[in-house]
């Protein structure tokens, strides 16, 4: 395992293709779910220099935050509640340009803007956790993160569901 990480490119795209091969040898042979799980949100969150990258997981239905890189945030969140409950329960992706446009955001910190949050299932297609990636940007995500952190959420799902 390399100490630190070496992101390469100019384009967002650029930058996450840097990026997956190194998160992938980062948790390689790593059998502790947590272990992994705490590097990858440090990688996604230094590597690509978002705001805040964390996971939620369901514990007795609610979201209970896990491991994440950033400012201290909210720990419970129910379901169907702020951007991350609304992930859960519609089992897809949520891309939040605004967050002040977005009824119900559940606000960490002023400091963040804008928002992806993508489930993270099980082998029964089960929502588990959901990841959260936070920009001190306005509309900072697209579609070309949508694509890459799918990838990242492969990753989480290899971990846990192996
Ligand atoms: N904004 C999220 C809460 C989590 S923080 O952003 C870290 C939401 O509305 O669910």
């Amino acid at each position: 395992m390399s100490e630190s990480l070496v992101i390469q490119g100019n384009s967002r795209k650029e930058q996450y293709l840097s990026l997956l091969p190194q998160l992938k040898a980062l948790v390689e042979g790593e059998t502790d779910k947590w272990a992994a799980l705490g590097n990858i949100m440090s990688a996604i969150k230094y590597g690509m220099n978002f705001f805040w990258v964390g996971i939620y997981v369901v514990k007795n239905n609610e979201l209970v935050l896990g491991s994440f890189q950033g400012t201290v945030a909210c720990t419970r969140i129910a379901f169907g509640k702020g951007v991350c409950g609304h992930c859960w329960k519609e089992k897809k992706t949520i891309i939040v340009e605004n967050v002040d446009a977005f009824a119900g955001h559940i606000a960490c910190s002023s400091e963040s803007k804008s928002e992806i949050v993508l489930p993270v299932f099980d082998k029964k297609g089960e929502v588990v956790m959901v990841l959260d990636v936070d920009s001190e940007h306005l509309a900072h995500f697209d579609q070309t993160d949508e694509q890459y952190l799918k990838e990242v959420v492969q990753i989480i799902e290899k971990i846990l569901n192996t």
